[in-house]
């Protein structure tokens, strides 16, 4: 293995899982958002070269501590993939009780955030926002990626290549399955399970299946859709509704509807997508996981006792800030300038795409490498060793 990355004690200069560079963020700060009893939070982990990202998440629970957990990972992830952009995160939570005034509360929100925006910290979307919602705020702002200095010139507008770049995240995800099968000499058809059927999840199982693999059984908030000879993946994504709920009424005859909240967890199977919402694996349920390989295609899928137990019984597990980095990859390439100026989108898009599975590929193969050599939290490892100009930028 690369000595760089040998495991040097069990703590790298990383330290705990997840606790890599200082402990506080770097700037947190409330927006007014009046007339709107809302509240809302920008935090910036760090920047990097005048630039940090993230997602803006609305939520009636959101807390400015969640912020900064996820701006924290949000670091890691674009540290892992080698972009020179700090981690950020939004929040907005709408009064309790009362609807939400969209896409008022959107604009206002761009309003007060246009100092960040503008001052490079770019704030795309995040559970619970959507493109458009994305879009009034930068038109608030007056905020246009186009006009950034030094970011890749785009060809279509940003709502346009983001359309067509919908499945990055769940590509990424799938790219990562696909890599640690065959570094694990499989080379026939596996079973697939999907916890969650958004948009992560539609997408990594349309991947997965275009792979040949057969998608077995998929979760919604409603229960687990069952077919172990398959489930027919795009007739299924056509009755399924944006927010990832299939319409029981429109279901083959031929699949098993289970309603308990976590069938998903005893299908057989051979790999375990989670995509769905976060610690969904928990220490207690550890036993109860068949899959040998366990993929978390969502933020913080499995708790960090979770994590560290399946590894200990055998699993192989891809953690999250390695492999659902592709709509952030996406976004800091051509915000950075990485990615080549003027090209036609499909040739953009082809481009990112093979940037980022290269570096999912090679990330995850890295984190096999320092499990197999004894290293309880490869992450933190790994951090440690994408360390120079990572730590030089805080
Ligand atoms: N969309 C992205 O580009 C992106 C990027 C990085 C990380 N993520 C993370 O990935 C996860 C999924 O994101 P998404 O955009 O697909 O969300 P989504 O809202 O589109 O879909 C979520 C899916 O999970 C299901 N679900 C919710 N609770 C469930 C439960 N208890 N049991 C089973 N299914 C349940 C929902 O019914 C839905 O099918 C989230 O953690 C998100 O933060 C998303």
């Amino acid at each position: 293995m690369n000595q760089a990355l040998a495991p040097a004690g069990q703590a790298g200069q990383a330290g705990q899982a997840g606790q890599a560079g200082p402990t506080r963020p770097m700037l947190s700060t409330t927006l007014r958002m009046e007339p709107y009893e809302a509240q809302a939070w920008v935090v910036v982990d760090r920047m990097v070269g005048g630039l940090a990202m993230g997602g803006t998440r609305m939520t009636a629970t959101v807390t400015e501590q969640e912020l900064a957990h996820l701006a924290r990972a949000m670091t890691h992830k674009l540290a892992l993939v080698g972009l020179p952009i700090g981690g950020a995160k939004a929040g907005i939570a709408p009064a309790p009780g009362s609807p939400v005034q969209r896409p008022e509360l959107m604009r206002e929100f761009g309003r007060a955030a246009a100092p960040l925006l503008h001052g490079g910290v770019y704030l795309g979307c995040d559970q619970g926002t959507t493109y458009a919602d994305r879009q009034v705020a930068f038109e608030a702002a007056g905020y246009d990626v186009a006009h950034r200095q030094g970011a890749t010139r785009l060809t279509v507008g940003w709502d346009e290549l983001w359309t067509h770049m919908a499945d990055i995240t769940g590509y990424g995800v799938a790219v990562a399955v696909l890599g640690a099968l065959h570094a694990a000499g499989t080379r026939t058809p596996q079973r697939i399970v999907i916890q969650g059927f958004g948009t992560v999840g539609r997408a990594v199982a349309r991947h997965l299946a275009d792979h040949g693999h057969r998608v077995v059984a998929v979760a919604d908030i409603r229960g687990t859709i069952e077919d172990q000879h398959g489930l027919p993946v795009d007739a299924l994504t056509e009755i399924t509704s944006s927010d990832g709920t299939v319409d029981r009424t429109r279901l083959p005859a031929t699949v098993r509807v289970h309603s308990s909240g976590q069938a998903w967890l005893h299908v057989d199977a051979d790999v375990l997508v989670l995509a769905a919402s976060a610690s969904a694996v928990r220490e207690d349920t550890v036993p109860e996981v068949r899959a040998p390989m366990v993929v978390e295609g969502g933020n913080m899928s499995c708790t960090e006792p979770a994590r560290r137990l399946l590894r200990e019984s055998g699993h192989i597990v891809l953690p999250d800030v390695v492999v659902n980095v592709g709509g952030a990859a996406a976004t800091g390439c051509v915000l950075a300038g990485i990615a080549p100026s003027g090209l036609p989108l499909p040739r953009l898009s082809a481009w990112l795409r093979a940037w980022i599975a290269a570096r999912i590929t090679r990330n995850c193969e890295l984190v096999q490498e320092l499990h197999t050599s004894g290293s309880t939290d490869p992450v933190a490892h790994l951090l440690t060793a994408k360390g120079a100009w990572y730590s030089a930028g805080r």
